[in-house]
């Protein structure tokens, strides 16, 4: 769980430096340790060991793995810091490294603390099958503990979506685990800065020419999106990626089921209607409508 970051301090086996966070946009960055002999048994703020070890397989991303998952025990995960306080948590950049290689994830965690308002959940979720009616209850109250269900509910809704999205061919980040209330994916970096998260689509500009090849790639991912019987529920240009030419759709807790939630067709209208809206009004007129009817033929079809 993520509560395994800032084990004991070790600081002096370790070569740490830090950035300020103008090239990437981190809020604050750790730096990076020097791999050495007596260094790999001693974690530093901010360091834990791999967590994949100790991830039960159905908390793994689906097979086959792609290249750059890191499977080795030995690994270790750095925080580099934080790419976004989000409304129900934090994204966090994370490097998994062993000594000879490493990657970059993306660590999403929710959060069960008080301020915060998971109460869009029960339009969302209606339809969706309560495993514990005494969680639901405490969810719907509000507790501490309800709070606390209500950050691995989400959790587990993300990860599920990614999943499903993933395996029917939508441009998602991978899916590599979840554990708790923390679900890790591949990290989509901007391929201009390789340590800095890909541009939303809201700060592509008016006149830039890869504006239709992202439109016709967002009809894609939504038209798979209702083959599978849902709808994101949340689209926006917040809510996807650009990296370089690929469009890649995220946040995807809040999906809802087409076919078993009541408002599941006013969901997809309304995703219909926000793309649209944004893509007219940089200057490459969509009709919502014309939309929604093509993805309702697809979803009978
Ligand atoms: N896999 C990823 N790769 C790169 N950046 C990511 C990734 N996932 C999330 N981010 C960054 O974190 C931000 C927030 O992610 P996300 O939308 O999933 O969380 P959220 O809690 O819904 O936040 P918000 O309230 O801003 O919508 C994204 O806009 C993006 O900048
Ligand atoms: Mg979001």
């Amino acid at each position: 769980m993520s509560e395994n970051f800032g084990g004991s301090t070790a600081i002096n086996s370790l070569n740490f430096t830090t950035y300020d966070d103008a090239d990437t946009g981190l809020k604050t960055r750790r730096g990076q340790p020097v791999w050495n002999e007596s260094s790999v048994d001693e974690l530093v703020e901010g360091q834990r060991y791999s967590t994949w070890p100790s991830i039960e397989k159905g908390c793994r991303g689906p097979q086959p793995y792609p290249s750059w998952l890191i499977e080795d025990a030995a690994a270790m995960d750095t925080e580099l810091g934080i790419l976004k306080t989000g409304k129900e948590g934090d994204v966090f950049l994370i490097e998994r490294a062993t000594e000879s290689r490493s990657t970059l994830l993306a660590a999403k965690r929710y959060r069960g603390q008080e301020h915060l308002q998971f109460s869009r959940s029960q339009a969302y979720s209606e339809g969706r099958s309560a495993r514990r009616s005494r969680d639901n209850r405490a969810v719907k109250n509000n507790s501490s503990y309800g709070r606390e269900v209500a950050a691995l509910q989400w959790a587990s809704a993300e990860w599920t979506y990614l999943r499903r999205c993933h395996e029917a061919g939508i441009p998602v980040p991978y899916p590599v685990q979840i554990d708790g209330t923390e679900i890790l994916m591949e990290f989509i970096a901007d391929p201009e800065n390789s340590r800095a998260a890909a541009p939303r689509l809201q700060q592509i500009s008016r006149n830039d020419p890869r504006l239709p090849a992202l439109w016709d790639q967002l009809a894609d991912a939504m038209e798979k999106f209702v083959i599978l019987g849902i709808a994101h529920g949340d689209l926006s240009a917040y809510n996807l990626l650009v990296a370089g030419e690929r469009l890649v759709v995220i946040d995807v807790p809040q999906c809802v089921d087409l076919a078993g939630n009541v408002q599941g067709l006013d969901f997809l209208h309304r995703d219909c209607v926000n793309m649209c809206d944004w893509f007219t009004a940089k200057g490459l007129p969509r009709d919502a409508e014309a939309l929604f009817t093509s993805l309702l033929a697809s979803m009978f079809a």
